[in-house]
């Protein structure tokens, strides 16, 4: 692997550590570039309580010498500013920490599933990294791989595709500033007044709600990823890496599930040469990516997402500790989370594309990768 991240960190401690290995040398990087991405994926109308608490701040720790990037590890530290409500529940030290187990579990969390594999008689100890407080962490990560992305002209967006039943129409070509500007990040004003609506009334029932987003990365060069191995092909490696979002539970590329039900020829994509551009598509159903291998289209993934599993109105379960029937565990909670889902896909998308792009045009600084990558557009024009 050519750029691989940890994360660290639980949902209510001290802070949530990420190191970044692999980022060529020769790329700006400061903290405000990471500010935005950090901010998008708090916002979007249905987040919970906790958002207005947060505003994340990624401090650059190591790897990085006056604004530029050296070729050594990132480190990123990303604080929880609710730590002091939580310094006694979440300590470290034995002498110091409260326990008030939870043992009323919610379906479809990870309360039970990780209790029995870990042993814990306590959900928090479950919950406190399973939450999708770590999504921060990896979209500072993210943000260093749009960074890398960006030196090349290489940009990740995403927009909110629906929100429960509904559905946006989305133009042919999007208006990113626009789409930031809904409250729901979605292209599709109309649409989104709806999407608030449902959300509004999930909240009034006590409920939650899912939904569907979309990413799509432009300027990507062809030749990334490969049909070699399995464990090769990209869009395998982008399918785990967005499956991987806490609460995504299917991932399409292109059009997706639509290629089942349609015949042959209104699925492919016919390739097209330009003089003076090279090899195109007339069509992009494909996403950009044929055989696991880009094919200089821009690269469209979608997710969806299942509702949240907190819900104000609990659902039945069962209380671990006493085995009986029981009403879930609350605690201050998310009614929809699609248009962070999002921003959270982005990053996994850039990570992914990053390392792909880093494998095949590898280097150990932006000049090297950049002559490397300018010889193989030439060749491919040719
Ligand atoms: C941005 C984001 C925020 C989330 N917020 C919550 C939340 O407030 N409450 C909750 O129960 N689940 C929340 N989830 C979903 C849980 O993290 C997820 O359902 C849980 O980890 C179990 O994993 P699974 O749904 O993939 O099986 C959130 C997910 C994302 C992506």
């Amino acid at each position: 692997m050519s750029l691989r991240f940890l994360t660290a960190g639980e949902s209510h401690g001290e802070r949530l550590t990420v190191i970044v290995d692999g980022v060529p040398a020769g790329v700006s990087l400061t903290a405000k570039d990471l500010a935005s991405d950090l901010a998008r994926r708090q916002a979007g109308h249905g987040r919970g309580g906790r958002m207005k608490i947060e505003q994340d701040a990624a401090r650059i720790v190591s790897g990085v010498r006056g604004g530029v990037t050296l070729g050594s590890p990132i480190t990123l530290d990303i604080a929880n500013r609710d730590w002091a409500n939580w310094s006694e529940v979440m300590s470290v030290d034995a002498e110091t920490v409260k326990r008030k187990p939870i043992t009323r579990v919610r379906p479809g969390h990870a309360d039970l599933a990780g209790m029995l594999k870990y042993g814990a008689n306590d959900a928090r100890d479950v919950l406190e990294r399973a939450s999708a407080r770590e999504t921060a962490a990896r979209v500072a990560a993210g943000g260093v791989a749009k960074q890398v992305l960006a030196s090349f002209d290489v940009r990740v967006h995403s927009y909110t595709a629906s929100i429960g039943e509904v559905r946006a129409s989305v133009p042919p070509t999007i208006d990113w500033p626009g789409v930031e500007a809904s409250p729901v990040r979605t292209p599709d004003s109309r649409a989104g007044q709806a999407m608030v609506e449902a959300i509004d009334a999930a909240r009034a029932a006590g409920d939650t709600l899912g939904g569907t987003f979309t990413v799509i990365a432009s300027g990507v060069p062809p030749g990334l990823g490969s049909y070699r191995q399995w464990d090769t092909r990209l869009d395998g490696l982008l399918a785990q890496a967005v499956m991987s979002i806490p609460a995504c539970k299917a991932v399409a590329i292109g059009i997706g599930f639509e290629v089942s039900a349609l015949p042959g020829s209104r699925v492919h994509d016919t390739p097209v040469y330009v003089e003076g551009k090279g090899f195109g598509h007339l069509s992009n159903r494909a996403g950009g990516l044929e055989g696991g291998v880009t094919n200089g289209e821009p690269v469209v993934v979608h997710g969806a997402m299942k509702p949240i599993s907190t819900l104000l109105k609990p659902m039945d379960s069962v209380d671990v500790k006493t085995r009986e029937p029981s009403r879930a565990h609350y605690e201050r909670s998310d009614i929809c989370v699609v248009p962070a889902a999002g921003v959270i896909a982005e990053a996994m998308v850039a990570l992914v594309l990053a390392n792909a792009f880093l494998e095949k045009f590898g280097g150990d600084s932006l000049p090297e990768i950049t002559r490397n990558l300018q010889g193989f557009l030439q060749q491919v024009r040719q």
